[in-house]
């Protein structure tokens, strides 16, 4: 994990430097000293290499100076263009050109405390790197990179601006570990044992077992689990950070699917690809790491995280399609594809989260559905909501922190489809429209209280690195939904 500190702007002694500078900026501050300890070699090599600036652009000198290993600039693009995810962005691409080095230094001399802590944020995302399970790997094929001075003339805001950023990146972080494991290690048992070290935040942790479950009826999550030999754990998190005595409390409430292998069950999966369904878990994943942000950075929020998690198994004691489950709502449900299963996980937590905590909203993400993918690609998560304003806000958090949403339609006339011959409903429609067929499902279990059902099949996993996010686990939803609360529901 990369270490920070932040220290006055100027010339270091040693290391490598990435200095992030707008289209047609001028030398100034840092830069124009380390342009004259060069020897004028930089602004040589920023002509030679036609570097303009352009966003993300990036151009490497080789040792301008004694003791510097590299001097990396980096675009920010043009001026006028300009917001806090360029900044961010600039300064993770920068890190792939720092991780030789053991030691590097980040300066902008154009940028302000917050724009700056935003980039050091962006190189600290982007050094994210899951290597458990490496045994071969040759030391100097590793990265070296372990600390990063922030450099600037206004340290004490710089390093203050980080602090909360800190915390969040330690949330996405947690968030990508968990998606990353290998479904074998990271069953629903392990999955749980590993919430319970967010009590060190002061987070509140209560893990219901199969025999809780049992009690209480949650058949719709029991049928899933039924047919695996690891037994189903819900965890419910609770963080109780708003002010007291400010009249009621009424949390906000995030629900994750937590499916830690989807195999299809009975109604089993193509193998081509199977492999991806470890990250099937990647809703809870990412209300685990957004639980665990909003307690490090002490956000004045009550908040509580409900997570469901089972393995989707065919066995003699799988569910069959066709069976009839009651949910905790005491719904029933004509169980139709046992591949369908993650609205049978969050039908259960809805219910009980609504019926409980009486939530001024309930948020779920999960990976719900294949077709969200073929609508939205790989750049949107898809949004279904019973609320304008809730919905309006989440757009607005995804164009700041990049995590974007896109809302997509209910309508009765889809959730008329859910008609089941033996049943309260049966839970699949034909493919027409299944990512809202789905999201209609989930609607009947909200019982009216404000809901957003983010589907992030297509968000939680990226094949390709991006420049905040190398290419693996994303935690998509991290930073989405700490802005969010960030930004409207902190007293
Ligand atoms: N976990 C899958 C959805 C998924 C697919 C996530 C690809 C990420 C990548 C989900 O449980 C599922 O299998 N959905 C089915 C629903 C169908 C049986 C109605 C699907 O999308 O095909
Ligand atoms: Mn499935
Ligand atoms: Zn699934």
């Amino acid at each position: 994990m990369l270490e920070f500190t932040f220290a006055k702007a100027t010339p270091p002694k040693s290391g490598a430097i990435a200095l992030l500078v707008a289209e047609g900026e001028a030398p100034s501050g840092l830069w124009a000293k380390l342009e004259e300890a060069s020897g004028g070699a930089i602004g040589r090599a920023i002509t030679a290499a036609e570097f303009k600036g352009t966003a993300r652009q990036i151009c490497t000198i080789l040792a301008p100076m004694p003791g510097i290993s590299r001097v990396v600039l980096v675009g920010l693009g043009k001026p006028d263009e300009f917001n806090r995810l360029v900044a961010e962005q600039a300064g993770g691409v920068s890190v792939t050109a720092l991780l030789r080095d053991s030691q590097a230094a980040i300066a902008a001399p154009s940028l302000g405390p917050q724009d700056l802590a935003a980039a050091a944020l962006g190189a600290l995302l982007r050094s994210y790197r899951f290597d458990r399970y490496r045994t071969k790997e040759k030391p100097e094929d590793k990265p070296r990179l372990t600390r990063i001075s922030v450099l600037s003339d206004d340290t004490v805001r710089t390093r203050a601006a980080f602090g909360p950023m800190r915390a969040v990146a330690d949330g996405s972080f947690l968030t990508r570990d968990l998606v990353s494991e290998p479904p074998n290690v990271l069953n629903p048992v392990e999955f749980a044992e590993r919430c319970k070290a967010l009590s060190n935040l002061g987070i509140k942790i209560d893990i219901l077992g199969l025999k809780e479950l049992t009690k209480l009826g949650f058949g719709a999550l029991l049928g899933v689990a039924q047919g695996s030999v690891n037994e189903p754990r819900v965890v419910i998190m609770q963080w109780n950070g708003a002010n007291p005595g400010r009249g009621k409390r009424q949390p906000v409430a995030f629900i994750g699917k937590g499916v830690t292998f989807d195999s299809g069950g009975i109604s089993i999966k193509p193998a081509s690809g199977m492999e991806d369904m470890k990250w099937d878990m990647a809703g809870a994943g990412t209300v685990v790491g957004l639980m665990a942000a909003l307690a490090g950075r002490a956000a004045k929020v009550d908040a509580v995280g409900m997570i469901g998690l089972v393995e989707n198994m065919p066995s003699g004691s799988a569910q069959r399609p066709g069976d009839v489950v009651r949910s905790y709502s005491g719904q029933t449900v004509e169980i139709i594809n046992t591949d369908a299963e993650g609205r049978m996980v969050l039908a259960d937590l809805l219910w009980y989260c609504q019926d409980k905590f009486n939530p001024r909203f309930m948020i779920d993400l999960a990976t719900l559905t294949g077709a969200i993918i073929v609508a939205l690609g790989h750049e949107y998560a898809g949004l279904f909501s019973n609320d304008g304003d809730l919905s309006a806000q989440l757009a607005e958090s995804g164009k700041t922190t990049g995590e974007q949403v896109w809302r997509m339609p209910l309508d009765p006339a889809f959730d008329r489809q859910l008609k089941s011959e033996i049943a309260d409903m049966k839970h699949v429609t034909g493919r027409p429209g299944s990512s809202i067929t789905a999201a209609q499902f989930l609607q009947r279990f909200v019982n009216g209280k404000p809901w957003v059902h983010l589907d992030i099949a297509g968000m939680a996993w990226s094949t390709k690195d991006a420049p905040c996010i190398p290419k693996g686990a994303t935690a998509y939803g991290v930073r989405l939904l700490d802005h969010l609360v960030a930004e409207h529901f902190e007293r």
